[in-house]
């Protein structure tokens, strides 16, 4: 294990999740959004910690500080995996890959039975690394200047 915890966070952390958030989205996502689509800040501070109200975070921690970050939304049997991130520096280390299986225990410790999440169709990035983790490709949703994957994985 390269994360040394994944621990669940709360609104007073947000700032750091949000950090995390902000910097991965624009290292990788600059590239393949349209300039006039592309926000930086992608998320604020106020904005993570209202999500954090209807959605679990967690955390991974490598010597005290927040190195990835990942969401998990549940309704019914149904869970949605929303911000997979990893600090820049941190990135291919095999730190990605931690709180997504994490994820996918603990939701299946939750009794649920299926995950699904939305990734850019050009973020070949994180499409592999859902692959490799089991995850399909069952839909796509027309952004307008871009599509997205809709994946899923039964637990
Ligand atoms: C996706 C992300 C979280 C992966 O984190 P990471 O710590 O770099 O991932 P890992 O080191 O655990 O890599 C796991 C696998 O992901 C894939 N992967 C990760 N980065 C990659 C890259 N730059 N190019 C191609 N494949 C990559 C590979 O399959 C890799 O396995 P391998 O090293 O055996 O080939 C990170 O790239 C990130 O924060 N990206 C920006 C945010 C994002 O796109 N999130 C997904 C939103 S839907």
């Amino acid at each position: 294990m390269v994360c040394e915890k994944i621990v669940k966070v709360n609104e007073t952390l947000a700032s750091e999740v949000a950090s995390v958030i902000n910097e991965a989205n624009c290292m990788y996502y600059r590239f393949i959004i349209p300039g006039i689509h592309f926000k930086y800040p992608i998320v604020e501070v106020e904005e993570i910690a209202n999500y954090m109200k209807s959605m679990e975070f967690f955390a991974c921690i490598v010597r005290e500080e927040i190195v990835g970050v990942i969401a998990l939304k549940s309704s019914g049997k149904e869970g949605v995996v929303r911000f997979l991130y990893v600090k820049p520096g941190f990135q291919r280390k095999g730190i990605g890959s931690e709180p997504l299986r994490f994820l996918e225990d603990y939701a299946k410790g939750k009794g649920l039975r299926k995950l699904s999440l939305v990734v850019h169709s050009r973020a070949s990035w994180a499409i592999r690394l859902y692959r490799s983790h089991g995850f399909v490709t069952i839909g796509f949703r027309d952004k307008g200047a871009w599509l997205d994957y809709i994946m899923m994985k039964i637990l």
